[in-house]
């Protein structure tokens, strides 16, 4: 019998057959992180009524002009994730330390990392953001975690997913047995199955990068997009479409429904940061839904999920989406350096 239309925790609880021990744990984590986006996705829509879009006159740690929203989204996700018990500690981009749970209260299992906002740069636009997330575990014994416990490789990840506030309110989660789309009914107040075990085509041609930063690439991107830009008159012989949204979340969605390769490679201008993209809340969960789907998602030179992470806030390079042109894409790089 088909599970599309079953509410998103019903299915999550009932397919969590791997972990039977701290199954109730993680439903009622994943529980707490969509009544957030719920909350998150109320704001988002009415932001300019109410006032809540623009700048917030501060900047985050890593440099970066915080919105109002990105500080307001940040705080409702600590409110729903702080006192649940299910919880040891958690890491957002918007703040430099780890968050842990009030003193006193039960802690719990997991740790989680996430993007309250994503491609919040999108707001005063009214063009699709979202909230990234991506659950570990606490080390066992450990009831006070420190930023140590985080540095986890992505393979290492329970549970990893995204909600993307666009023309409808999507969440896609995977915990490791494939990955399951889910649409924000707003009568039921319930997100709903309506995209099971979704899975990227192999081969595809369509490609997404900011293209002003094309003078900066490193010679293996130069050679895939210029191959792709040719298109029936180069090596690839065919013709490419490309998009740029610039919310990893949007364009994550679209190459899990309709294939593609998304990156936010290394160039010379992130030679000292390493990247754009934060590997513990972006890359890391990106690159386990993307392979849970039958993707590839690599630095170009490695594995993402296979990075050991250094540092909370890092940045990486990224190259994710359908698995011949990702593979293609690291064959270039292997064939240069
Ligand atoms: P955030 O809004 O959380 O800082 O993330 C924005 C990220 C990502 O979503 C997007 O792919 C990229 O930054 C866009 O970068 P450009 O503005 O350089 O295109
Ligand atoms: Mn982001
Ligand atoms: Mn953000």
């Amino acid at each position: 019998m088909s599970d599309i239309g079953k509410p998103m925790i019903q299915f999550v609880d009932e397919s969590q057959s791997n972990e039977p021990s701290s199954r109730g744990s993680l439903t009622g984590l994943i529980t707490n992180i969509t009544d957030a986006c719920k909350e998150i996705a109320g704001l988002i829509e009415c932001g300019g009524t109410n006032d809540l879009n623009g700048v917030a006159g501060s900047e985050n740690i890593q440099g970066e002009v915080q919105k109002k929203l990105d500080i307001i989204t940040n705080d409702v996700m600590v409110r729903h994730l702080s006192s649940t018990g299910h919880l040891a500690a958690m890491l957002s981009e918007e703040v430099e330390g780890i968050i842990r749970t009030p003193s006193g209260m039960p802690k719990g299992d997991y740790l989680v990392a996430f993007d309250p906002l994503d491609g919040s740069s999108n707001i005063d636009v009214n063009i699709s953001v979202g909230t990234i997330f991506s659950v570990l575990r606490c080390p066992a014994g450990i009831t006070e975690p420190t930023a140590e416990d985080f540095l986890q490789r992505g393979t290492e990840q329970v549970c990893a997913g995204f909600c993307v506030y666009g023309p409808v309110t999507m969440m896609v989660v995977t915990t490791g047995n494939g990955v399951n789309g889910f649409t924000l009914d707003r009568d039921l107040d319930e997100f709903i199955l309506t995209h099971p075990k979704m899975t990227i085509p192999e081969e595809t041609a369509e490609f997404a990068i900011n293209m002003s930063n094309q003078r900066f690439w490193e010679p293996p991107v130069q050679r895939y997009i210029d191959e792709c830009l040719l298109g029936v008159d180069g090596a690839r012989e065919k013709d490419f479409n490309m998009r740029w949204v610039a919310s990893m979340v949007a364009e994550v969605y679209r190459v899990l429904t309709r294939g593609g390769i998304f990156m936010y490679p290394l160039d010379t201008k992130l030679k000292t940061e390493g990247g754009k993209l934060r590997l513990m809340y972006e890359a890391s969960p990106m690159s386990f839904i993307i392979e849970q789907a039958g993707g590839v998602s690599s630095t170009g030179r490695m594995r993402i999920m296979a990075i050991q992470p250094e540092g909370l806030h890092q940045r990486v390079p990224v190259i994710l989406g359908s698995k011949k042109e990702v593979e293609r894409l690291v064959l270039y790089h292997q064939e240069r350096y």
